[in-house]
């Protein structure tokens, strides 16, 4: 079973991976709306992403012999300034999601919860991964500028992006055969 603060850390986890699901869903549709559909299709697998990152929390709380949480989660935002700053806004929370992993790693060396350290390796290899990725998709922003033609372009950059996540996940289908 696990501790009552480790409990509670990784409920607070559930409802942040909950909420980051919703917030990237609101974000897809609005790039949906605004005829972005590169940028669509990229959040709403993000959003998918996110729930599968729920998911597995909700799992491992419960095989713990504990009690996962399932969040009530505030209605995100409608609308979005532009592709940058919704791309900022993805960057930063995935940033307070590092934070609150790191967090629960270092409560778990305190508690000498190895399982759930051990749990958490998968989750600390994934922020790196998607703090780049953002990282990345910013920096392809800001060189494309705010012309007239931008949010094209924008699209077109997301869009491969898609293409080269949809190749990989087929490898890893492939892989697992
Ligand atoms: Fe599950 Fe991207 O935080």
């Amino acid at each position: 079973m696990l501790s009552k603060k480790i409990e509670k850390a990784l409920n607070d986890q559930i409802a942040l991976e909950g909420t980051a699901s919703f917030i990237y869903l609101a974000m897809a549709s609005w790039c949906d709306k605004e005829g972005m559909e590169g940028c669509a299709q990229f959040m709403y697998r993000q959003s998918e992403e996110e729930r599968e990152h729920m998911m597995r929390l909700v799992h491992y709380v419960n095989e713990m012999d504990s009690h996962a949480i399932i969040p009530a989660i505030k209605q995100p935002s409608k609308e979005y300034d532009s592709a940058q700053k919704l791309f900022e806004e993805v960057y930063a929370h995935e940033q307070k999601v590092t934070n609150a992993i790191n967090k629960i790693v270092a409560l778990c060396y305190e508690t000498d919860d190895y399982t759930t350290l051990n749990f958490l390796q998968w989750y600390v290899e994934e922020q790196r991964e998607e703090e780049s990725l953002m990282r990345g998709i910013l920096d392809k922003i800001k060189l494309i500028g705010t012309g007239g033609q931008s949010l094209y372009y924008i699209d077109k950059e997301l869009n491969k992006i898609n293409a080269a996540q949809m190749a990989a996940a087929q490898n890893e289908e492939g892989g697992a055969e």
